[in-house]
């Protein structure tokens, strides 16, 4: 194995340093690149740039692998629950019988939030887009708890990091309650964390709320299932955020706003609106002949991925719980279903997507579950965001704790105006 790789320039050669990961591809070390050559990489949209060095989750996109800590992630979704996998991303081993008992408590414990939290909502408008009630408010976050906002003190890192993992859900049920017109729910320390979400979000005042244990279960495996995923566009919008030392909050509201793009987490409420928009089998000939035609914007959300160009792992088990949550509910042939799975089978036997080696992704089966779950279209992005809110903490400590860590600040190709002097109205043309 080769330790340096050679860039010749002219007569000149930049001895260019490699380094080796545990698994994966190997990297070309630039960081001298600019000082000893005077060149920049140009890599927009970041195909072929590594980042970062991490050790919290890896993707294999050719053999459809996805590892948290090394750990599968259909093993953790199958055996595990989503609090442990926090654990997991957050400290890098599954927890002991204690440590798992000690970390329940400490989040189950920080699920209030501030009672002023709540005159928030009210300058809203109710049909406010829940995503943009979400971006206001875990952003003000930082408006309530200065006790963990200073990121070079560990102790007010963890803090931070309990906090939002605890928060996000009441958060996205108070902003799903005033989307609906309905009281908060306050959290309960006695559910489990899929539990307290499902019963904030679908409890009232007037009864009591009965909690279905193969939905709440179908929740905690969603909730796994979006958890984390290498650095993703909102996750690296994290990271750049907190490579400023901004606070916590300020940077979770960041990647929130980064999600809400249809061509990232936005995808499941786009997929699903989509399915619906093609409404039944015979019109699925149309709209593939769509995403194929290059003047024709549209795509088939839920399809295709940057990393994935197998299977993404995470779809198939999405896939079992849809029909997981439709059996318990007993809902039968459920028209979006039926198109969806019709939808995928053409795809995957067409040469286009074959070629384009275009599957599909977690977001493709987990609008019809969420549906079906009793949250309406707009709410499904939101819940992604609650998911994945220890994903971003995970990276954003893990770049916070990282001796070499330094503020991101990539460069450009420049291809405007050279230098010009400033002309005076009257002699413009
Ligand atoms: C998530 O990065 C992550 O890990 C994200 C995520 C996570 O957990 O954080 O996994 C979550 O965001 C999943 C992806 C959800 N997005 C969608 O489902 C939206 C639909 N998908 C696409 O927009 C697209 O596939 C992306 C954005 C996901 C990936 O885009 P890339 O890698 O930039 O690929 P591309 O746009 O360069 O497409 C390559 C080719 C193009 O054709 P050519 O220009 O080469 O001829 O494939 C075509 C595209 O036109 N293509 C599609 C397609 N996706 C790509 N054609 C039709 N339908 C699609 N869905």
């Amino acid at each position: 194995m080769t330790d340096s790789a050679k860039l010749s320039l002219g007569a000149k050669e930049t001895e260019l340093k490699l380094r080796q990961g545990t698994i994966g591809p190997d990297v070309v070390d630039i960081a001298a690149l600019y000082k000893d050559t005077g060149l920049f990489t140009y890599d927009p949209g970041f195909t072929s740039t590594a980042s970062c060095e991490s050790k919290i989750t890896f993707i294999d996109g050719d053999e459809g692998v996805l590892l948290h800590r090394g750990y599968p992630i259909d093993q953790l979704a199958e055996k595990g629950n989503f609090l442990e996998t926090c654990y997991l991303l957050l400290y890098g081993e599954l927890p002991t019988a204690n440590e798992m008992s000690d970390f329940s408590y400490r989040v189950t414990r920080h699920t209030m939030v501030h009672e002023q939290m709540s005159r928030f909502y009210t300058g809203f408008r109710r049909d406010a887009h829940p995503m943009a009630v979400m971006v206001g408010s875990v952003g003000a976050l930082s408006a309530f708890y200065h006790d963990s906002t200073d990121i070079a003190d560990p102790h007010q890192r963890m803090v931070a990091s309990i906090r939002m993992i605890a928060k996000t859900p009441t958060l996205a049920a108070m902003a799903y309650k005033y989307h609906i017109g309905q009281p908060f729910v306050y959290p309960r320390n006695d559910l489990s964390y899929a539990e307290n979400f499902l019963h904030m979000c679908f409890a009232v005042p007037c009864e009591p709320y009965q909690i279905n244990p193969v939905l709440a279960r179908a929740m905690d495996r969603i909730f796994t299932l979006h958890a984390d995923h290498e650095q993703n566009a909102s996750t690296s919008t994290v990271r750049l955020a907190g490579s400023s030392g901004a606070n916590p909050f300020a940077c979770i509201a960041a990647g929130i706003a980064c999600l809400w793009g249809p061509a990232h987490g936005g995808a499941n409420e786009a997929a699903l609106n989509m399915l619906a928009e093609i409404g039944s089998k015979e019109r699925i000939p149309e709209f593939i002949a769509r995403a194929k035609d290059k003047n024709d914007p549209f795509r088939l959300m839920g399809f295709g991925h940057r990393v994935y160009k197998n299977y993404d792992p995470r779809a198939k088990i999405m896939q079992q719980t849809c029909h997981e949550v439709l059996n318990e509910l007993g809902i039968k042939d459920d028209p979006l279903l039926e198109v969806a799975m019709e939808l995928e089978q053409i795809a995957l036997h067409d040469p286009y997507f074959i070629e384009k080696k275009l599957y599909p992704n977690v977001d493709f089966y987990s609008g019809i579950t969420l549906k079906a779950l009793g949250f309406p279209t707009e709410m499904f992005t939101v819940l992604f965001a609650v998911a994945r809110t220890v994903g971003w903490i995970a990276q954003w400590k893990e770049m916070i704790e990282d001796p070499h860590q330094r503020i991101g600040r990539p460069r450009q190709l420049y291809t405007g105006a050279a230098q010009r002097d400033y002309a005076p109205v009257e002699a413009r043309g």
